[in-house]
């Protein structure tokens, strides 16, 4: 049985950039919002330290611009870094407008004493009355000022939950759960003139049937895609799909090499996937060697809180150096309380395992974050393909540069989420709906019946990405690894064509992808730049470029 939708905008994903644009688009307008998981997922829903911008009179724009192009190490788009700052404060009151309950300054100069909240307001409020000076700012790496808001430790969580209440409330937004985005469906596809994006194959993961969704606007907000490697902070569904299914539909892809390494995630056999936020350093935190000496100092002046690639190699260098599996994040020199109200879930969850971190070091090890490149966007985050978006960790909007500054992402989301939403509602009377097309065809295709190929393949890919294009790489492990990607490809494209689509098989295909993508921009570029680091290219080159891969047998643009 299969089932076919049409709307005006098919959002796809339903994180910070996914739900910013559906709820900054006018009430008549029909959405429909699909998310692999459940409505609140994706890294989003993990986000700890908070939201970078400018929100203290002590503060200003060109700090949180010149930081933002610091730790871009020369590659950031000044004018991508210029939009997205000066449209913080306004995106931080949208957030407070939609309920979002950011933690709050203490009434005295003493910050620490006030009880930290994560409770999630429900009434919206005006956000043209809303004094963003009551709330506590904290500080991570890169950042000169402390311009992070925040909800505890449990940013995206506040974000998320707010965000969903206000999308399952309104009308015009419809939600579809379990539903896993497989391909696009554009002119080209159809056999139509011109180039433009009109909806999308979507495997529902209750009946494993195939839906058709058709849309006048479609807007890819699938996140990144760190799953590419062994160790990561992300979520499941990490995969990289948007980016995938974009650069399979004909748009250019930018910067991919800049997969980026959070320095310190618990390092637990059971703790998959725990990140230990940068607020912690930010607080007073230290890294320390297993003897329990400090070390950054010998890497960068800044300590601790240098920018995240810097901290990563070092702890990278220090590991192999010693032989350690890990080593310490300590912040309990800090008064319990203090640890306590700043940071409940690491505290709890570190609890789990027997780590009391208000009395001892936390064991981390680095592991892969952010996907810094992505598809490449204009300001109101058009593609290549017309009526085709994307928005949030799926798209390159030049912001990040070479290495993303903590806390500019989820703001990203917000900034882009509305502009491409503002584009949307522009071009909206002039779009007409969405040309027929065929249902999905499964006439060829049988249940697998050797699920092992797609686990040994997924076990493979990840290992090899991050053995050889890991925090240092070398040109011998990256042809290595082109090598093992070429192998794989065509097993994978062989499972796809004769086998039912699973998720976990969407998944691995669009990971190949992905890795391939990560791998050929790493070989183009011949130098070492924020993080990407390479022996053979130690240096810098003296002019900055962006690692542009375009799909072959495609035309550009035609807006
Ligand atoms: P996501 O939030 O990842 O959402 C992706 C959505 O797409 C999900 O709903 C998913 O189900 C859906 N999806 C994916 N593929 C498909 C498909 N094929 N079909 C249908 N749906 C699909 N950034 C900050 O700025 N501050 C922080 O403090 C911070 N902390 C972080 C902590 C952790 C542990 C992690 C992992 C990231 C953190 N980041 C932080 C980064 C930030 O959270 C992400 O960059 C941001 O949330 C991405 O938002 P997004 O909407 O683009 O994607
Ligand atoms: C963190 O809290 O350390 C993550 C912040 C980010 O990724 O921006």
């Amino acid at each position: 049985m299969q089932s076919s939708f049409q709307h005006d905008v098919l959002i796809i994903g339903s994180g910070a950039a996914g739900l910013s644009v559906a709820l900054n688009l006018e009430k008549h307008v029909k959405v429909a919002v699909i998310s692999k998981g459940s409505l609140p997922s994706g890294s989003t829903l993990y986000a700890q330290g908070g939201i970078a911008a400018v929100l203290d009179n002590t503060d200003t724009v060109e700090s949180h611009i010149q930081d933002t192009l610091v730790a871009g190490a020369g590659l950031c788009h000044e004018d991508a870094v210029k939009f997205t700052v000066e449209n913080g404060k306004e995106s931080i009151e949208w957030l407070i407008s939609q309920g979002v309950g950011f933690t709050e300054e203490g009434t005295s100069n003493d910050p620490d004493l006030k009880q930290s909240s994560t409770q999630h307001q429900t009434n919206t409020r005006d956000p043209k009355t809303t004094d963003t000076r009551r709330y506590h700012l904290t500080k991570e790496g890169g950042h000169s000022h402390r311009r992070i808001i925040h909800a505890a430790d449990a940013t995206g969580h506040a974000v998320s939950s707010s965000l969903c209440d206000r999308v399952i409330e309104a009308e015009n937004i419809e939600v579809f759960e379990s539903r896993v985005a497989i391909d696009l469906i554009t002119h080209k596809k159809l056999f139509l003139p011109g180039n433009r994006c009109v909806g999308a194959y979507v495997l529902n993961d209750k009946t494993s049937h195939v839906e058709l969704f058709r849309a006048r606007f479609v807007v890819i907000a699938t996140g990144g895609a760190s799953k590419a490697y062994l160790y990561t902070s992300n979520p499941d569904g990490a995969s990289g799909d948007g980016i995938a299914m974009a650069w399979r539909s004909g748009c250019r892809v930018a910067n991919m090499e800049f997969n980026q390494f959070h320095p310190t995630c618990l390092y637990h056999p059971q703790a998959k996937s725990f990140l230990v936020t940068e607020a912690v350093r930010g607080e007073g935190g230290r890294l320390l060697l297993p003897d329990g000496q400090r070390f950054m100092h010998r890497f960068d002046k800044r300590e601790e809180l240098a920018p995240r690639d810097i901290v990563a190699r070092a702890i990278d260098h220090e590991m192999k150096r010693l032989g350690a599996d890990n080593l310490f994040l300590d912040i309990s020199h800090k008064p319990a309380e203090f640890v306590k109200k700043h940071f409940p879930t690491i505290y709890d969850r570190c609890l789990e395992f027997g780590i009391d971190i208000t009395q001892q070091p936390i064991p981390v090890v680095p592991a892969a974050h952010y996907t810094c490149g992505g598809v490449i966007t204009d300001k109101r985050g058009r593609s290549d393909v017309n009526q085709l978006y994307v928005v949030g960790e799926a798209g390159f909007t030049g912001l990040h540069g070479a290495n993303r500054m903590a806390s500019n992402s989820l703001l990203e989301c917000l900034v882009y989420g509305r502009s491409a939403a503002q584009d949307i509602m522009k071009k909206f009377d002039e779009i007409p709906a969405p040309p027929e097309a065929p249902l999905w065809d499964e006439s060829q295709v049988t249940d697998s019946d050797e699920d092992v190929v797609l686990s040994h393949n997924w076990d493979e890919l990840r290992r090899f990405m991050w053995d050889y294009v890991g925090i240092v790489r070398t040109n011998k492990r990256l042809q290595r690894a082109k090598h093992r990607i070429d192998v794989l490809h065509q097993e994978i494209v062989d499972f796809y064509s004769n086998y039912k689509v699973t998720n976990d098989l969407l998944e691995l295909r669009n990971l190949m992808t992905i890795a391939d993508l990560i791998i050929c921009s790493a070989i183009q570029r011949k130098e070492s730049r924020g993080l990407h680091y390479t022996l053979d290219y130690p240096e810098q080159l003296p002019v900055a470029r962006d690692t542009i891969l375009t799909p072959t047998n495609f035309s550009a643009r035609d807006w």
